[in-house]
């Protein structure tokens, strides 16, 4: 494995979603949505992940971070 070099170094986004995965790739048919309006989460913190489950209140009021869900219309 090659770490790249400078800021950010072993810092990861995703704390602990399908960490067994070497990359973690969801893909959605639009128009199979079973809801006229779908939130996917964006946080990496959402316990219904990919689907948002409102985590990311919780993860921005602790942090100052302003992440919010991608929301997907049928
Ligand atoms: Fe992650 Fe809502 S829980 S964006």
């Amino acid at each position: 494995v090659v770490k790249a070099e400078g800021a950010g170094v072993g810092v990861g986004i995703n704390p602990d979603i399908r960490k067994t995965e070497e990359k973690v790739v969801d893909s959605v048919v639009v128009s199979e949505l079973s809801k006229p309006l779908t939130p996917y989460c964006r946080c990496w913190r959402s316990g219904t992940f990919p689907l948002c489950d409102g985590s990311h209140v919780k993860h921005n009021k602790a942090t100052g971070d302003n992440v919010g869900p991608l929301l997907l219309k049928k």
